[in-house]
């Protein structure tokens, strides 16, 4: 397939929807479908009037991991000189919402990738694994950590070292997942929680959003202090004015982003 359709890119109001579009390996993360989902989560980043956008697969696959073809012969070198955790950082860099429609494998560094994002709404055929071990390696695109920390490091640690996956009911059991749903209606209600979220006032979004994924990342104490500082910050912005005045004056608000 040509490349140039290799992420499929939908805006809907202010929701963006980007599809991974690699059917045939599973949209299996190859440098160039990392590449293209970097630069379509980038060009959406830097448009005033995305507010949340949405990460979605196929009915089969959400993505099967990084692309075993493209790694089976490569050494250390070839790894650091591919520099394929690059992308990584660039998705880590994205500041708006990510929510994650996943339905069928969610594999590797398709986990990872659902990991990365902040919502995460799974289909009843969605499974989660990190298989890396079967192949000789281990996670290297964050799954280590987040995973530890999104299920607690003994169920990481299980899934880790065996490599066997877990269903959606138990995701969403140990709380991966923050809808469980019916394949049929996996986008629409994606769509429903991404849209509550982009209705809220941007800045407030992004600095609460920027809070929590720092405290997670640091110790109590660090992400205290940003949570305190983004919290005085909000007091500068026309929506915290407007969302007060709103509630006091018994009106819906109406945010403009400022
Ligand atoms: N890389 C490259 N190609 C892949 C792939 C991957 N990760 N996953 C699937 N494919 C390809 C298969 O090779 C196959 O291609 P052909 O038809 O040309 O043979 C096609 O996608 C369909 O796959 P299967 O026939 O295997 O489909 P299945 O339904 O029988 O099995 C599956 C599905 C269980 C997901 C199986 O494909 C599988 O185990 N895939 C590999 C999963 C994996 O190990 N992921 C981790 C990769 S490493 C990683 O991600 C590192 C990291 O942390 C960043």
């Amino acid at each position: 397939m040509d490349d140039s359709q290799i992420v499929l890119v939908k805006r809907d109001g202010p929701l963006a929807v980007v599809t991974l579009n690699r059917p045939e390996a599973l949209n299996a993360l190859s440098p160039a479908l990392l590449s293209a989902l970097c630069d379509a989560l980038e060009e959406l980043n830097a448009d005033a009037e995305i507010r949340a956008i949405l990460i979605t697969g196929s009915a089969r696959a959400f993505a099967a991991g990084a692309d075993i073809r493209a790694m089976v012969d490569q050494t250390p070198a070839d790894v650091l000189r591919a520099d394929t955790l690059a992308y990584w950082k660039r998705l880590r860099s994205i500041d708006k919402p990510l929510i994650a429609a996943v339905a069928g494998y969610a594999f590797g560094g398709g986990c990872e990738l659902a990991l990365q994002c902040d919502l995460i709404v799974a289909a009843e055929t969605a499974s989660f694994a990190q298989p890396e071990i079967k192949l000789g390696i281990m996670p290297g695109a964050g799954g280590t950590q987040r995973l530890a920390k999104a299920i607690g490091p003994y169920r990481a640690m299980e899934l880790i070292l065996t490599g066997e996956p877990l269903t959606a009911r138990e995701a969403y059991d140990l709380g991966l997942v923050n809808r469980l749903v019916p394949p049929e209606r996996l986008l629409d209600e994606a769509r429903q929680l991404a849209m509550q979220v982009a209705a809220q006032p941007p800045i407030a979004v992004r600095l609460a959003r920027q809070a929590l994924r720092h405290g997670v990342e640091h110790t109590l104490h660090e992400g205290l202090e940003v949570e305190r500082r983004n919290f005085t910050l909000l007091f500068g912005t026309h929506d915290q004015t407007e969302g007060m005045a709103a509630f006091l004056e018994k009106r819906p608000p109406h945010f403009t982003g400022e």
